[in-house]
């Protein structure tokens, strides 16, 4: 791996596995393919290690001339393709921005990949993908593992589970050496302010409600993402082709139980606040349609053949994210006076009140 181009690097995620990447690999270079869509940004590119091994590029991953110039011109010989649109809500109000971006976009990738590297095996295309392409668990269900089947239940999930069905089948038609990871719920630094965690804490900073969906006991299995960019780097380095991974933070608490953590550590930081305690905020608000009730995964195998596991508990993560979002309020004030935002807020909430 020297030339890596990474799709979506701008984004929560990605700019994390960037500022990863060029820490943990000194000889690397980065090229960022990102559209630069509402949810990335070069602010969340701000202070790389090594900058001068990054190259940003503006541009669409469904532009096959420009990635193909790209993986050309760069020598490119592994593909860490993050670039989607990634939130729920937004797909149940609009999903054909998910059917354009995350299954025509990951197939010109693939298209791209295959016509630059031809027979090439000494490359790697991964695929980043969600647990939530399984559906949803029952209480006592045992927890999704590599060989669940797929029953995905949302816009989002469905576009993701193509796009992972067809990264899939490029590995086994045409022998592109591919590797999928399904990782559950992510957080941490850059999450942009519409996902469960910064929205809460920053709406519980401004004293304004906090908005639980239904009854809010439906659970997720929560990552933080630093742990999630270790993960992919082993994959990447040691997944064997053709293999997919499954990556959770091993915790699983109800959305409520995360909420009421998050106001604890805020009651700590403002005793003095006139919103503690901020857990009077919590608002149980309209749920969201085909709200799936339980994530969990089975990460056996990713721990027994590459030796990971995550590093960070659930409240150490916490600590470090509300201590992240608390220290970059310039980059909180950036986002909040998006007039996108706050229609979106608008558009996402006001109906269910
Ligand atoms: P994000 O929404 O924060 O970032 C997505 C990035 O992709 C943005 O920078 C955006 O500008 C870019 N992008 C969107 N459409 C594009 C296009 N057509 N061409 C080029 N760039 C485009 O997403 P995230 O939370 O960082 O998620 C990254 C990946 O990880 C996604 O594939 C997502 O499905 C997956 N994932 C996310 C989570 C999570 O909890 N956030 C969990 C599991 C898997
Ligand atoms: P989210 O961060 O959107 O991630 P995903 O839907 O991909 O799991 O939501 C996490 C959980 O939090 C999910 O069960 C929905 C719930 N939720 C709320 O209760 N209120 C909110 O305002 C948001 C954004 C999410």
């Amino acid at each position: 791996m020297r030339n890596v181009l990474v799709t979506g690097g701008a984004g929560f995620i990605g700019s994390n596995f960037v500022r990863y990447i060029l820490q943990v690999e000194p000889q690397v270079h980065v090229v960022n393919l990102d559209a630069l869509t509402y949810a990335g940004s070069l602010e969340n590119l701000r202070a790389l290690p090594d900058p001068e091994r990054h190259t940003f590029v503006q541009g669409d991953i469904r532009d096959r001339p420009l990635v193909e110039r790209l993986l050309v011109e760069h020598e490119i010989d592994a593909i860490v393709h993050f670039a989607a649109e990634s939130h729920v809500d937004r797909s149940i109000l609009g999903p054909q921005a998910f059917i354009e971006t995350n299954v025509m976009g990951t197939f010109t990738l693939l298209e791209a990949a295959r016509t630059v590297w031809g027979n090439r095996r000494d490359v790697r295309f991964h695929h980043i993908s969600t647990d939530e392409v399984y559906g949803s668990l029952a209480p006592d269900d045992p927890p999704f593992s590599e060989t669940t089947p797929y029953a995905p239940n949302s816009p989002y999930a469905a576009s993701k589970a193509a796009s992972d069905h067809l990264v899939r089948a490029y590995g086994h038609t045409y022998g592109l050496p591919v590797t999928i990871t399904n990782c559950s719920n992510n957080y941490g630094p850059y999450q942009f302010p519409e996902k469960l965690i910064p929205l809460m804490l920053l709406n519980a900073l401004e004293g304004k409600p906090l908005p639980v969906y239904g009854d809010g006991q439906q659970v997720r299995d929560w990552l933080y993402v630093e742990d999630h960019c270790e993960a992919i780097w082993l994959v990447l380095r040691r997944g064997a082709p053709g293999e997919t991974y499954n990556i959770g933070g091993d915790n699983q608490p109800a959305n409520l139980a995360i909420v009421r953590q998050l106001c604890a550590l805020l009651d700590e930081r403002f005793p003095d606040s006139p919103h503690t305690p901020h857990a009077d905020l919590i608002t149980h608000v309209r749920d969201r349609p085909g709200h799936d009730r339980r994530y969990a995964m089975d990460i056996r195998k990713i721990r027994t053949e590459l030796g990971w596991r995550p590093r960070h508990t659930l409240s150490e993560g916490l600590r470090k994210t509300v201590d992240w979002y608390l220290a970059n309020q310039d980059w909180v004030e950036a986002i909040r006076q998006r007039e996108d935002y706050r229609a979106w807020m608008e558009r996402n909430y006001a109906a269910r009140e």
